[in-house]
């Protein structure tokens, strides 16, 4: 591979925000590393963005919910000549409702794919980023990180956990790695149907697509900016549930989601 190509790896790539974060970096000349369980919509995915842009793209079928995951994507990469300078971290799912019903065994694979694998997805190409004195890491978090999220409770907690470290890696490893995190509001994407959650209509209407939010996510990458929340009326529902109590803040999500 050739050494000069500015890499980005993009967990996630198969569907919905990660692939619209592959087709803005190949738009930029960024080669992207697309990494996912599915193969299928990854290729074609692959096909269409060399076709368009011109770049080199990388397909790495992987299930980042195994334990050693991030470790053995960076041996491969390594093996391949690829040494990306850029790491999106998009790959998650949620759970929604009661969280006492919810199945111990995906309640592990939600904890061990959002948290557990970003963080060490981070520190494993984050060492390399560090070592060549530069490197770019975004951290896709949720709106759902900004207040605690009662019938999304442990989904919410674990993007509170990527909003609090992206945000503190932002300085610990700034300025020549930045790190930046994302909060997306609702998107349509099959988020819904792994998570189960069903947004009211009156939340619905807050939608942004996909494609939107990958390029506030790059241009706040590519600025330096520790966080962003995208579009604005989340903005401002972000703020807001900052400027009232937690547990008042926690009652009123809960009220919100059950209608
Ligand atoms: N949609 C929303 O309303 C919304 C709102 C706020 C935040 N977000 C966040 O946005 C990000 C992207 O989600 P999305 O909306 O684009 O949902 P999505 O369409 O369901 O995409 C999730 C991606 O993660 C991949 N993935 C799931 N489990 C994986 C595993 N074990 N190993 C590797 N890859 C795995 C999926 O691919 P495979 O199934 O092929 O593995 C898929 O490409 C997530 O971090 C999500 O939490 C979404």
């Amino acid at each position: 591979m050739d050494e000069e190509k500015t890499w980005a790896i993009v967990t996630g790539a198969s569907s919905g925000l990660g692939a619209e974060f592959a087709t803005a970096l190949a738009a930029r000349g960024v080669c992207p590393v697309l990494v996912a369980r599915r193969d299928a919509p990854m290729r074609q995915l692959a096909a269409r963005l060399h076709q368009d842009h011109g770049v080199d793209v990388h397909v790495e079928p992987l299930d980042l919910g195994d334990p050693g995951a991030a470790a053995d994507l960076h041996q491969r990469l390594r093996q391949k000549g690829i040494r990306p300078d850029i790491l999106i971290n998009n790959a998650a799912f949620g759970l929604s409702g009661r969280f006492l019903e919810q199945d111990p065994g995906r309640l592990r694979a939600m904890l061990q794919l959002d948290v557990v694998a970003a963080t060490e997805l981070t520190q494993v190409f984050g060492r390399d980023m560090a070592e060549r004195g530069r490197g770019h890491i975004l951290l896709v978090a949720s709106l759902a990180a900004h207040q605690p999220t009662p019938l999304l409770a442990a989904y919410g907690a674990a993007k509170s956990y990527i909003l609090a470290f992206g945000e503190a890696l932002h300085v610990e490893l700034g300025p020549a790695v930045k790190v930046t995190v994302l909060s997306p509001g609702l998107m349509q994407t099959e988020f819904f149907d792994v998570s189960g959650y069903a947004p009211k209509a009156s939340l619905r209407r807050t939608m942004l697509p996909a494609s939107q939010v990958a390029r506030i996510g790059l241009d706040a990458l590519f600025a330096g900016k520790p966080s962003v929340v995208a579009g604005a009326l989340n903005a401002v529902m972000a703020f807001s549930a900052r400027l009232m109590p937690r547990h008042t803040a926690a009652a009123m999500a809960l009220r919100m989601a059950e209608g």
